[in-house]
């Protein structure tokens, strides 16, 4: 019984070394492709975030709670964008797909700027909604979705 169990932990140990250098030996090819995935599913999940006001402000019956939690998501994720492109891919996305120009790699300040500022409209919605409740939706949408195409509009390929 002890020798299986010495045996199992033998087995384990090596099973994580062998993990802990597979993700040593990660490829930039690799890793580039592990980033492009975190990237896209960032910007999936501000989707999610800002859905809720947009759809408040089509018609959808308004609920301020939602409206807010979506708006604080929105300003919690646009604060990682910048570091979710430190990884330059452009030599490196191989056959992972994207849409993200390779200028945003040569004009990085600027696209980290876009996304301060999609930070920044998304911090005065919130200030919208909660001084002016319902009576803000489009006021609010119109501070977060022009920030969204500004940066789709220069860095993000069709
Ligand atoms: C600072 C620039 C920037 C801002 C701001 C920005 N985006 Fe994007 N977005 C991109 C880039 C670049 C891509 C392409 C990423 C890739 O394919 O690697 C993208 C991709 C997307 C995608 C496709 C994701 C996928 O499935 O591949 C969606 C959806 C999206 N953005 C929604 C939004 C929304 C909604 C906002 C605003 C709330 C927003 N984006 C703000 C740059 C930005």
């Amino acid at each position: 019984m002890k020798r299986i169990a010495f045996a199992g932990a033998v087995l384990l140990s090596s099973l994580l070394s062998v993990n802990v250098m597979a993700a040593a030996e990660q490829t930039p090819e690799e890793k580039a492709a592990a980033d492009i995935a975190n990237r896209q599913a960032v910007f999936k999940l501000l989707s999610v975030a800002n859905g809720a006001l947009g759809g408040m402000a089509r018609g959808a019956p308004f609920d301020a709670a939602a409206a807010k939690l979506g708006t604080e998501r929105v300003i919690m994720l646009a604060g990682m964008i910048p570091q979710l492109f430190a990884n330059d891919t452009t030599k490196t996305a191989g056959a992972a797909k994207t849409r993200a120009s390779d200028t945003i790699w040569t004009g990085k300040a600027d696209f980290d700027k876009l996304a301060a500022d999609l930070e920044a409209g998304a911090k005065s919605a919130l200030e919208i909604l909660n001084t002016k409740g319902e009576a803000g939706v489009r006021e609010a949408v119109a501070a977060i979705g022009p920030k969204c195409g500004a940066c789709h509009d220069r860095f993000r390929l069709d």
